[in-house]
């Protein structure tokens, strides 16, 4: 912290109102605005594009260097050299697990794999083709009825088997959501499988068959679970730390952050990628779809592209190009025309002086879908992936708020309605 002090004078208010500037390890310096309401002002930020609604430790982001750090580890040095479930312990603890440590929580994770049999039936009232997002908040959320000797959310140890069984069961729930739009039979978690290994297992395996998984499909997918773990206070994020100021169970609160990621603007931008990757459909028709990007009248927008935060590469999609180019390697799938389509539409937006003076660049997002349909993932299944991914960050976060003094969210507004007036009658109006 810092002994700064930021001063205001607010024409109306007498004299100067001075508040504390707080400063992190790294990022902008903070000013506490809490004594404000006192002062009878609130502050104005609609979006929250300049507003740092908590503390954490956990990630840090510098969008004009294009810096992703979690728990201080550089998101490049992770996607090469760790694992998702090993990221998902960094997140959670704060400090990589040494041998022992992993092995015990990679066990613990991997022994918590199944759902409640009772599940089955949540899915059965679901249609044929219910958006696997749809299916997803419903048995996220539901999962707290399956375990009320758990719930206590003050209680250390029911927090922790609440972050095991989260992590633990979203990819099983996850593949439940594509067998059922396939109307396949479930297939039960092999626990004696890596995570992600035993998430394409679920996914495309099938119970009269032993599951081939091509080992270079399950690092790809755990890198892909990984890049998406956490990013800061983002919407999905923001949502599950509101919903966890109330003191909602943990299942309650994820669920609420998958709600949120499904936005096109937000964790549904993967999917929309692909639709308007097909949309353009050649090479030939990029410029008319720039061009549209760039039309100020037209709400179409370049999906992937630009972020509230880095005014330079996200870089999660440099490292998400490299697995593109890896992975459809290995599937042949080199001259895939939507990856020839994506790398042209990126040159192109990166040269064009609307881009550029905006500081648009690709995003997670951009790349993620090309290489989730050449594993054989269905556009609607991407963001249901992301939030597999980014339980681990949301269940971070919401254990570092409720393991810290926290007060319920609620903020206040620019009220512009009517003033007080009087019931008009019926046979008045
Ligand atoms: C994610 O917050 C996170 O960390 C999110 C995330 C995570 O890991 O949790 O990183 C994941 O959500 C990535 C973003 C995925 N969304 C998309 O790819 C959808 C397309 N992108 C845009 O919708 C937009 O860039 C946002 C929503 C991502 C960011 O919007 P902001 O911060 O509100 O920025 P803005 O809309 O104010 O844009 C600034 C300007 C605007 O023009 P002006 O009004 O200043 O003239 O840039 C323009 C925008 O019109 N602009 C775009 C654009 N993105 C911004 N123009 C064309 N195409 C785009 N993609």
């Amino acid at each position: 912290m810092s002994d700064k002090k930021a001063q205001l004078t607010v024409d109306g208010v007498d004299g100067n109102i001075e508040m504390p500037v707080l400063s992190g390890t790294l990022g902008p310096d903070v000013v506490d605005v809490s004594s404000l309401t006192g002062k009878g002002l609130f502050t104005y930020d609609p979006g929250f594009v300049s507003t740092a609604a908590c503390e954490s430790k956990i990630t840090f982001i510098d969008g004009a260097k294009g810096q992703l750090l979690h728990r201080g580890y550089p998101i490049e040095q992770l996607a090469e050299k760790s694992d998702y479930l090993e990221t998902c312990y960094l997140l959670m603890n704060g400090e990589l697990p040494n041998a022992e440590q992993k092995k015990e929580y990679v066990d613990t994770i991997m022994s918590h794999t199944m759902v409640h049999e009772s599940i089955v039936n949540f899915f059965k009232g679901f249609r044929y083709d219910a958006h696997p997002m749809a299916m997803m908040c419903g048995v996220v959320g539901a999962l707290a009825s399956f375990y009320h000797d758990s719930l206590d959310i003050n209680d250390p140890e029911h927090r922790e088997i609440s972050a095991h069984r989260l992590i633990a069961k979203m990819p099983t729930l996850a593949a439940m959501c594509y067998k059922h739009s396939k109307g396949q039979p479930f297939m039960y978690p092999d626990n004696n499988l890596g995570y992600s290994e035993n998430f394409l297992h679920m996914m495309f395996g099938n119970p009269c068959e032993q599951s081939k998984i091509d080992p270079v499909v399950a690092k790809a997918m755990d890198i892909i679970f990984l890049l998406h773990a956490d990013h800061e206070q983002n919407a999905s994020t923001s949502t599950v730390r509101l919903a966890g100021s109330s003191g909602a169970n943990p299942f309650a609160c994820i669920s609420s952050g998958i709600a949120a990621l499904w936005g096109p603007a937000h964790g549904g931008a993967n999917e929309a990628v692909l639709n308007m990757l097909q949309e353009i459909g050649d090479e030939s028709r990029i410029d008319e779809f720039v061009k549209r990007a760039k039309d100020k009248n037209d709400p179409f927008r370049l999906m992937g592209f630009g972020h509230r935060v880095y005014k330079n590469f996200d870089p999660r999609s440099r490292v998400m190009q490299g697995i593109c180019d890896e992975v459809l390697g290995a599937m042949g799938a080199e001259n895939d025309p939507l990856l020839r389509i994506a790398k042209k539409l990126e040159k192109i937006a990166l040269e064009d002086e609307y881009f550029v003076e905006k500081k648009l660049y690709p995003n997670v997002d951009f790349y993620s879908g090309i290489i989730m349909k050449a594993i054989g993932i269905p556009t609607d299944m991407f963001t249901v992936i992301f939030a597999t991914g980014r339980t681990a960050g949301w269940i971070a976060h919401w254990n570092e708020m409720i393991s810290n003094p926290y007060k319920i969210g609620r903020p206040r507004q620019l009220y512009t309605g009517y003033t007080q007036r009087d019931y008009v009658p019926l046979g008045q109006r």
